[in-house]
């Protein structure tokens, strides 16, 4: 379960958040261990979560919203797959649709910044999803099916095994209305069906996919019930310790 807190949260913030965060994963009434409990702020955050995963030794894992293709250099703004790495990030979201939207993403760019993520040490955690009008057009299966063919370009099979993609519709994004879990269920399958043709068995089951799209405490049960769904990219949710708790106990 990956909280994408977005552009919110100052450093200071981000270390109450993750403290409660922490308090409400120590609860001994519920069983989190199965579930893998990630945030990802921004990257002014990431050393004050460093300081506090590290010295309080949580089991919480963090990572960050983008990283440069580029290895070092005159990038103004750019920051490092190697600056990640040294912040002690496990993951990176590449190609969320904000990114994709607002800063012209393209499947190639997400695909070298993935490649980045992973040869830094980090699992990519690869955005797909359609938006409003590709959805409406009947379009979403081969239009996101094309964004994992682009995106995952290059992977041998073993390292297709460890990566993350999110399927996050467009229009379930911050805007309440969820995908019921039978359309998460119906692209999420067909991403992993793709990669089980390119790459074989091993890669399709290793592979983890994520939904995304107003996931909240009260939905997330459906969504988790489905076979090719093995958790949640969330947004606004997981800026409220009591909700993305929830969600962390779907069972
Ligand atoms: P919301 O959960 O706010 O809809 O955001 C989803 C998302 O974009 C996570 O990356």
């Amino acid at each position: 379960m990956a909280g994408n807190w977005k552009m919110n949260l100052n450093h200071q913030e981000a270390v109450v958040l993750v403290q409660k965060l922490a308090w409400t994963l120590s609860d001994k009434r519920h069983d989190y261990g199965s579930v893998e409990v990630v945030v990802v702020p921004p990257f002014t955050d990431l050393r004050s979560v460093q300081t506090l995963v590290d010295g309080d030794r949580l089991s919480i894992r963090y990572g960050a919203q983008d990283v440069s293709v580029h290895d070092n250099g005159a990038y103004t703004g750019e920051i490092s797959a190697a600056m990640l790495g040294k912040l002690g990030c496990s993951y990176v979201v590449v190609g969320h649709s904000e990114r994709r939207m607002h800063h012209s993403e393209s499947d190639e760019l997400v695909n070298a910044k993935a490649h980045k993520s992973l040869a830094g040490g980090m699992t990519p955690i690869v955005c797909v999803g359609e938006g409003l009008d590709v959805r409406q057009a009947g379009e979403h299966v081969p239009f996101t099916l094309s964004q994992v063919d682009g995106s995952l370009d290059g992977f041998t099979a073993e390292q297709v095994a460890g990566l993350v993609v999110a399927y996050e519709p467009v229009w379930a994004i911050g805007t309440g209305e969820v995908a019921t879990p039978d359309d998460a269920q119906e692209v999420c399958s067909a991403i992993r069906t793709r990669v089980r043709e390119v790459h074989g068995d091993a890669a399709a089951d290793g592979l983890r996919i994520l939904y995304g799209g107003s996931v909240k405490a009260a939905n997330v049960g459906g969504i988790m019930d489905k076979p090719d769904v093995d958790g949640c990219l969330v947004g606004g949710a997981s800026l409220q310790v009591d909700e993305f708790g929830g969600i962390c106990r779907f069972y």
